[in-house]
């Protein structure tokens, strides 16, 4: 094993990624940010300078992070934020997974402006499939707003806006595309240079490439295809599948899947597209360019492709790639649950009478004392133990935290059952689930059937880490308790976040008060 370092400078630039000149929020100037490829075993040691006016964080997408919670980079859950002008070193092994991730801010709406980037990990399970293949390479996909993340916020989450989320302007590959100068005229006050490129991903005929997706966005999901080549699924949130062969993959934020591409046609040149999937937009934006083009180039020019899209019927709704057809390479049966928790995901006019987003009766805002720190310091604490230690949902928080605590080794079963109209991509923390059971795709609406709790397959279901609960639908995930922290789950789209749809498993409590929390972690709360 190595000890791979990394130096990020977090700090504010200006950039056109599409033409449009904005403030960004970016890693050593770097959009995307730097790559992360290590190996399964490795430590990753990253330095982090915050030299934003703001505070920032870094979340590893999908990391376990065993015996280290409080390097989840969570801000208010795992973390005080790293304030401004102060460093701080994110420092983990990387212990039993390998495959595709990502890294973004975990501050507020801040990564929507720049702060991701790539986290592939590499191991020898990868033996077999690595014969499909002769080279390996990532495609992030993303949404793009010409504003400021935080100057979007106040809008959206005031009142009696009925949770219309902000549209994006244009939708990027690689951290790039054209957008069409002409839709801002000069009253728009806004430069563009019109001056752009799509990004090219260059191949040689007879050869394979692995195309790592990652959509790295803040809202919308997209559809990806090739023109003219079929893809070969064999990837989804770092679990390896049976291949699976299609024209069209949609990728919700926060989701990778890895897709072969067999550069098998005539040499020429073909659209790569990311096609947001729009219909789950709350409000229309006149300038929206949602189809993101970039190149397959077999011709080492940059010489615009004719090629056509495959069968546009063929890409229609906001939902995941049916997950049904992922089976994992490496058998994994999900062990039987001690415990099921049932839990509903709503948006209300709610608490500050602003439109917030609830699980149960919690909308979740940052607390200002990390919840590592409130459970750590309160189960230390004889006279407040016991409001922590309890099984089940915690009363020992402050407000509009959802902790659930589940004792260390316990597997658990839970329920989102959602009562709202969108598409919500949540994720876990600190763990792949099981999906025991999700509603019908294409998303129907209604209720879990209980009449098969106890028949349940669990033989091998899909393992991932984020997960498209559709329209009124609902998802049964299983997950183990196997190691102690604080583990958000929450909707990864980043307004419905920072409107409160979030909560967390509170894991092996009793042993993590134990551990404590490092020093250096605790002084990023003294500002
Ligand atoms: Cu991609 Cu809370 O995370």
């Amino acid at each position: 094993p190595t000890t791979r370092v990394y130096n990020f400078t977090v700090e504010e630039i200006q950039a056109a990624p599409d033409g449009v000149l904005r403030k960004m929020i970016t890693i050593n100037g770097k959009f995307p940010g730097p790559m992360i490829r290590a190996n399964m075993g490795d430590r990753i040691k990253v330095h982090v300078t915050n030299e934003l006016s703001e505070p920032t964080s870094i979340h590893w997408h999908g990391m376990f992070q065993y015996g280290s919670n409080w390097m989840d980079g969570t801000s208010g859950i795992s973390q005080c934020p790293i304030p401004p002008g102060r460093s701080f070193t994110y420092d983990f092994l990387i212990d039993g997974q390998y495959g595709s991730y990502w890294y973004h801010s975990h501050y507020s709406t801040q990564y929507t402006d720049g702060m991701v980037g790539p986290l592939i990990i590499h191991a020898p399970e990868e033996a077999e499939v690595r014969k499909l293949y002769d080279h390996d390479e990532v495609i992030m996909l993303q949404d793009w707003y010409h504003d400021m993340s935080k100057d979007l916020l106040p809008a959206y989450l005031a009142s009696g806006n009925e949770n219309k989320e902000p549209t994006p302007d244009n939708a990027l590959i690689q951290g790039t595309n054209i957008f069409d100068c002409s839709k801002y005229d000069a009253s728009s006050n806004r430069t563009c240079e019109g001056n752009s490129t799509r990004a090219v991903f260059g191949v040689t005929k007879g050869s394979s490439y692995r195309y790592r997706l990652i959509n790295v966005g803040a809202f919308a999901g997209f559809y990806f295809s090739v023109d003219n080549h079929t893809i070969t699924v064999i990837e989804a949130d770092a679990t390896l599948v049976e291949p699976v062969e299609t024209h069209r993959i949609s990728i919700n934020i926060a989701q990778r899947y890895s897709v072969i591409v067999h550069a098998n046609q005539p040499e020429a040149n073909y659209f790569i597209r990311a096609d947001m999937i729009t219909t789950c937009f709350a409000q229309p934006n006149p300038v929206l360019d949602s189809l993101a083009l970039a190149v397959l180039s077999y011709t080492e020019t940059t010489d615009t492709p004719t090629s056509v899209d495959w069968d546009p019927s063929e890409a229609t709704v906001c939902q995941d790639f049916n997950s049904t057809l992922l089976i994992p390479t490496e058998v994994v049966s999900a062990p039987p649950a001690d415990v099921l928790y049932y839990f509903m995901a709503s948006f209300q006019i709610g608490a500050y009478a602003l439109d917030r987003a609830f699980f149960n009766d919690t909308t979740w805002t940052t607390a200002n004392i990390p919840t590592i720190n409130q459970a750590v310091d309160g189960i230390n604490n004889a006279s407040t133990a016991h409001l922590f230690s309890a099984d089940g949902v915690s009363s020992g928080f402050s407000d509009n935290q959802l902790v659930v605590s589940v004792p260390k080794g316990r597997v658990v079963d839970f329920l989102v059952q959602s009562l709202d109209d969108g598409a919500h991509p949540f994720h876990l923390h600190g763990h792949e689930f099981w999906v025991m059971a999700q509603s019908p795709v294409p998303a129907t609406t209604g209720y879990f059937p209980w009449e098969t709790y106890g028949s349940l397959n669990t033989t091998n279901p899909l393992r991932r880490d984020t997960l498209t609960i559709g329209p009124f639908g609902w998802a049964l995930l299983r997950f183990e308790a196997d190691h102690e922290g604080l583990w958000p789950f929450h909707c990864h789209i980043i307004w419905h976040m920072e409107a409160g749809l979030l909560m967390q498993f509170m894991t092996g409590a009793h042993e993590l008060a134990k551990i404590g929390i490092p020093d250096d972690v605790r002084d990023l709360c003294d500002v």
